[in-house]
């Protein structure tokens, strides 16, 4: 999604801002582009990568400074689409992450007025209509400027003659980076690091005046002080360490992500779980998430059902938002690895306006939805720079799992039974990763087909699902999951030799029945894959091929199949060449509805 920067300071802002950019690039983009002041300011932007803006650009010298990376919603992929935006005098310059909503309405007021647009964007209404409020004062001009503007946004102004920045946040993230004279502003931490690990994370309706000593802040009630936070890791943990891609060095962590996401939260010694949660009044339960997260909730439900025996729901965020959903005393919980999913802040601020108590898990310290939600469970992944989300699913499990036996309902020696279970997982996990070579073979076979089916039933169904997700968003190939029972009502239409499905075989209650669904599928001739447990000496009658899994109790068979699919589809895409890390049209964060 769009990525934010600006620079003010005593360096030369170019060199600051192109870094700061490429250090966003794992969000997504299509097209990227900076404003640097100088005498005039210098606007230079492009569809493509940052790395060939770099190439075409003269060397600007200028203190201050702004760029974009584009993901595009209004306007296709193009040079004028692309941020900075400028106003008529080239005095205005704009970037804009979030979608503002009546642009139509500002567009034809301005275009009225005078003003002539260059591009197709709801963002280059910001300049024309800063400018349009500019009497001199740029502070003043910005400020009224966004009493006309509805909508989602973060934002960093530039103009001719002003040494500051103006800033302003509303439902999109924002980010001042603090310096030793100079000062930097982002979407996402990463862009900063290099620079400093001091932030002030922006609240919704803040305005910022920055220059290169002076960071001030303001809402509608007047300025206001925000906290200075220390940000706990470095570029380092975000860098490849010796791996192809990040989603690889991303799978390889989650035995390490296991171990710290656990012992965040498991005493070291005895069973005891805590999770540092005041004590919540509910009668059920309410996930809300969106893609993996979604399907890492549809996990917690079984798991909360079975050891905590309270009646979960699971909706996906974007369609809660347009439900008419009936809470009663509910505690909601919202799972986002970025804690800034446009859909899924929106569903949370929905359920606290229906009064219900609200929990956010998520991966990133200051998110939006941590200080959306009424309390917090950090999941201990560290940054996820792959758009694909792999150990940041894995951790969301094991919160869950925690979660669950937080509030467990059953005799205690069962309880300790599942704990012992679930201290053993990164090791477990590390069986699979050693046995990497065998699954990726594997992944080569998928990869010569356009089409796959993944199959499987009870707890490993949202597996299913996230195996199907990967594959498809990270190497192209057309997937589909349904529960294995399903498949005779409907989808048999498309099973073919030409079709291979996985089969995920768990050793649990639903195994007699995942035999049966293979064995119709094997009669459809389709090549079947099955996952199936180190265990079972019957499987390898009846399907083509058996990709051995450690023996795990069931419940925590969703961990140990998961890292095996990320695998299958890793090695899918890598045999066809794709763009792993970075998909087409996706991004990591999601910052629009
Ligand atoms: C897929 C993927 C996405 C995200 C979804 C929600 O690999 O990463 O489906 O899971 O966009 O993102 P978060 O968890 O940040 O709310």
């Amino acid at each position: 999604m769009c990525g934010i920067v600006g620079y003010i300071g005593g360096r030369d802002a170019q060199p600051i801002l192109l870094q700061s950019l490429r250090r966003l690039e794992y969000r997504g983009y299509d097209s990227c582009g900076i404003a640097v002041l100088a005498s005039t300011i210098k606007v230079h932007k492009d569809v493509g990568r940052v790395e060939q803006l770099e190439k075409a650009l003269p060397k600007n010298k200028g203190k201050l400074g702004i760029g974009h990376t584009r993901w595009a919603t209004h306007g296709k992929p193009s040079k004028s689409n692309a941020h900075p935006h400028i106003d008529c005098s080239g005095k205005i310059a704009v970037v804009h992450n979030g979608v503002i909503d009546n642009f139509q309405q500002l567009r034809d007021k301005l275009t009225q007025e005078g003003h002539r647009f260059r591009s197709d964007t709801d963002s280059e209404v910001m300049p024309h209509l800063i400018e349009s409020y500019y009497q001199g004062d740029l502070e003043q001009a910005v400020r009224r400027a966004l009493v006309d503007v509805h909508g989602s946004y973060s934002l960093i102004v530039l103009a001719a003659n002003h040494k500051e920045l103006l800033v302003a946040r509303n439902e999109s993230p924002l980010v001042v980076g603090v310096g030793d004279g100079e000062n930097f502003v982002a979407s996402d931490v990463p862009a900063l690091l290099d620079y400093t690990d001091r932030v002030i994370y922006l609240e919704d309706g803040d305005v910022g005046v920055i220059t290169d000593d002076e960071i001030r802040l303001f809402n509608q009630a007047g300025e206001v002080r925000r906290e200075t936070n220390v940000i706990p890791w470095t570029m380092e943990d975000a860098q490849k360490g010796g791996y192809d891609h990040f989603m690889l060095k991303e799978i390889h962590e989650q035995p390490r992500v296991i171990r710290d996401t656990l012992g965040g939260y498991l005493s070291a010694i005895e069973p005891e779980v805590d999770l540092g949660l005041e004590s919540t009044e509910f009668e059920d339960i309410l996930l809300l998430a969106c893609g993996t997260s979604y399907h890492a909730g549809l996990v917690g439900r079984y798991l909360l059902e079975k050891v905590a025996r309270i009646p979960v729901r699971v909706e996906i965020a974007s369609e809660f938002n347009h439900s008419n959903a009936v809470l009663g005393e509910t505690w909601v919980i919202g799972i986002t690895q970025s804690g800034e999913t446009a859909d899924l802040l929106g569903a949370i601020k929905k359920a606290k306006q229906m009064g219900c108590k609200t929990l956010a898990i998520t991966n990133c310290v200051g998110s939006s939805a941590t200080r959306i939600a009424d309390q917090t469970f950090y999941i201990r992944a560290q940054p996820e720079i792959g758009v694909a989300a792999t150990k940041s699913f894995i951790a969301q499990l094991i919160a869950l799992y925690l979660l669950a036996l937080s509030q467990a309902k059953m005799d205690i020696r069962s309880r300790e039974g599942l704990i012992r279970e679930l201290r053993l997982l990164p090791d477990k996990v590390q069986l699979i990763l050693d046995g990497e070579d065998g699954i990726s073979k594997y992944g080569k076979y998928l990869s010569t087909y356009d089409n796959a089916f993944f199959v499987a039933r009870g707890i490993n169904f949202p597996v299913a699902l996230e195996g199907a997700l990967k594959l498809k968003e990270i190497s192209y190939i057309h997937a589909e999951a349904y529960p294995a029972g399903e498949l005779k009502h409907g989808p048999f239409a498309l099973l073919t030799p030409d079709t291979p499905v996985i089969a995920i075989a768990a050793g649990d209650d639903t195994y007699e029945a995942m035999l049966t669904n293979i064995k119709e599928i094997k009669a459809r001739e389709s090549p079947v894959i099955a996952l199936a447990d180190e265990a079972d000496e019957d499987i390898d009658k009846f399907v083509d091929y058996v990709i051995r899994v450690p023996s795990v109790a069931p419940i925590f068979s969703p961990v140990i199949n998961s890292v095996v699919l990320q695998l299958l589809a890793y090695y899918a895409a890598k045999e066809r060449g794709c763009s792993i890390d970075m998909p087409r049209n996706l991004a990591k964060s999601v910052t629009v509805k």
